[in-house]
């Protein structure tokens, strides 16, 4: 009945990543009337900081009332379908990206399309890019919606990037060159690398090295680089070596007319549903020096596009410059003791983390719970924590880590002492939501 579109299987509906979801749904963790519930950890969201934005909305309720120096816009706003997005809206965004990355590059909004969410940005971009059969070359492990957002309408392929826990997972010259490889095996034309920076779901910054490999492979290869920068404002520890660097930056310091070619090949994603912690307001954009690709999006984005209200509300709290900065440093402060908090128990629990400084993720290495070294062990374990421990946490085949990246982990059974272990971080993470820690018995019921 349905189409052969509609029906393809690129979705990803059945993947663990959804099905943790649905566990969840069934029966979600609330300290006081389901505190022996599932805690959702499979998601990326922020909600650390509400408190800071409803405040902000309590002083300013003309926003809310849509009124403009006291006058409704109503009108206006239930009238406007403008694609371009409101003018006030995008200039209030590019300002708050070009302080948020310490004014080292100066955005500009005519090179800014407004899209519905990153991932409508993600999608938009791979229409544009890629005829069907085309692929993106993506460094594993990645984020577990990219089959959706970049094949499922689009027609385009993944080819996945083999990159090392040896190494941090750090982007090489020499992965890069493989990946590609591996695209002309499979017949495929390679036409960009997507990167996510800071990475979901390892929460680490890109190096300006491994930046410029990329880009010296992009003007090698001639193709396209569209970097996911969704994360950019969550980066909690900021060293000069582990700071947020953008691709916009590095390309900006090949300041010579060579790299014309590669400036039209460049491409930014990035959206408020992590930095603000608003992915139900659903805006996001592209940035681009491309005008072909400016132009095409914009008329995509007619599918995809920001309410006006929503425009409206948002471009007075990102005018607020001083809010929004007392907001970032706030929110980072929350985000990286949250963190640490997670490391600590994991770690008493025998469990090791990959170091990070930035998003809302924590790479976990549980190889040792393993019973046997393969994708079907790592599903029992991950249902055993779903179901038993109650925690939905995404296993790291979901985010196409190779099967070899597994074979290290020594048969262990999971055993009451293991899993145990995993329950007392568990514990630890009701005590600080407000819910209550209880006994193995309460557990096993
Ligand atoms: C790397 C990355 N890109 C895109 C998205 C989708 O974001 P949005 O809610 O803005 O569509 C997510 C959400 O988790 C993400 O982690």
């Amino acid at each position: 009945m349905l189409s052969r579109k509609a029906s393809k299987d690129s979705h990803g509906q059945d993947s663990s990543y959804f099905q943790g979801w649905q566990e969840y749904e069934k029966n979600p963790y609330h300290p006081i009337q389901n505190p022996m519930g599932i805690i959702q950890m499979g998601l990326a969201e922020n909600q650390l900081s509400f408190d800071l934005l409803e405040s902000w909305l309590r002083r300013n309720s003309n926003t809310m009332a849509l009124k403009k120096d006291g006058v409704s816009a109503f009108k206006d706003l239930a009238l406007f379908q403008d694609y371009h997005g409101l003018p006030a809206f995008k200039e209030a965004l590019v300002n708050f990206m070009t302080s948020m990355r310490g004014n080292k590059i100066k955005y500009s909004s005519d090179k800014l399309v407004l899209t519905a969410g990153a991932t409508a940005a993600n999608e938009i971009l791979m229409f544009c890019l890629t005829d069907p059969g085309q692929a993106f070359i993506l460094p594993t492990p990645y984020y577990p919606g990219f089959d959706r957002d970049l094949k499922w309408r689009t027609g385009a392929e993944i080819v996945p990037m083999h990159c090392s826990s040896s190494n941090g997972f750090r982007i090489t010259r020499c992965a890069l060159e493989q990946a590609y490889q591996l695209g002309q095996e499979l017949n495929l034309k390679i036409k960009g690398v997507l990167v996510t920076n800071p990475s979901n779901p390892l929460g680490t910054t890109m190096t300006k090295t491994e930046l410029n490999h990329l880009l010296d492979f992009a003007i090698d290869k001639n193709i396209h680089i569209v970097s996911d920068e969704i994360y950019s404002g969550t980066v909690f520890d900021c060293s000069s070596t582990t700071g947020f660097t953008s691709i916009m930056e590095v390309l900006n310091e090949r300041n010579n007319n060579n790299y014309n070619n590669i400036r039209n090949h460049i491409h930014m994603v990035y959206s408020l549903s992590k930095d603000l912690g608003l992915p139900g307001f659903r805006v996001g954009l592209i940035y681009s020096n491309n005008e072909k690709v400016i132009a095409a999006a914009t008329k995509m984005s007619s599918f995809a596009l920001v309410s006006s209200q929503t425009q409206f509300m948002l471009s007075n709290l990102l005018s607020d410059a001083k809010f929004i900065k007392k907001y970032m440093v706030e929110n980072q402060r929350r985000l990286k003791r949250r963190k640490d908090m997670l490391v600590r128990g994991l770690r008493k629990a025998g469990i090791s983390c990959l170091r990070s400084n930035a998003g809302l993720f924590c790479w976990v290495d549980m190889r040792h719970l393993l019973s046997s070294d393969s994708f079907e062990a790592e599903k029992e374990l991950w249902k055993r924590i779903v179901c038993e421990v109650g925690l939905n946490i995404s296993p790291g085949r979901l985010n196409r880590k190779r099967r070899r990246r597994i074979a290290r982990c020594r048969r262990l059974r999971l055993n009451k002492n293991l899993l145990s272990g995993v329950t007392m971080v568990i514990d630890e993470i009701r005590r600080c939501s407000g819910g209550s820690s209880f006994s193995d018995e309460q557990r096993q019921k």
